[in-house]
């Protein structure tokens, strides 16, 4: 395994919209695994493919005990609401309120390209959409209702 190289705001990668991943090859296997001691080292909660420069519909949320890859995901349910600080690995020192949905339901992939549902809520329904963004070219920054600059971001909103 190897760290890959988190890209910041003002990359124009993050912009873009990944395509899907349709090859369950060892190279996907080896950027999953590359992912993964990306996300642990940096602390965080969620990493997505494209934080890392590539383009692929898939991303990383550590729920404490395990980590789990989300390759191909669609957010398919939604409900409730929330509203809390987030942060991002690609927005370093700030954070912002973002309105998310208090739970939501993802179909996806694993990276053998076997389906399996999770449900998800709180903070791990807040770090799905927000992961779901980036694959999307979307930053939570534009959608905070508040940006601050926040010089020591908990990890829980490191995304
Ligand atoms: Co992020």
């Amino acid at each position: 395994m190897a760290l890959r190289e988190i890209i910041v705001e003002g990359n124009p990668t993050l912009r873009k919209i990944s395509r899907p991943v349709v090859n369950f090859d060892a190279k996907l296997g080896i950027l999953l695994d590359d992912m993964k001691e990306t996300l642990k080292k940096a602390n965080g909660v969620g990493l997505a493919a494209p934080q890392v420069g590539i383009l692929r519909r898939a991303f990383l949320i550590d729920f404490d005990d395990k980590i789990v890859e989300f390759i191909n995901p669609k957010i398919v349910e939604k409900s409730g609401e929330q509203e809390g600080f987030e942060g991002c690995l690609s927005v370093p020192d700030t954070r912002g309120v973002v309105v998310r949905p208090m739970k939501v339901k993802v179909e996806a992939v694993d990276r053998y390209g076997r389906p399996f549902s999770m449900e998800m809520e709180e903070l791990f329904a807040r770090c799905a959409c927000h992961e779901y963004d980036h694959l999307e070219g979307i930053l939570y920054i534009d959608i905070a209702k508040d940006k601050e600059k926040c010089d020591n971001l908990a990890e829980e909103i490191k995304e």
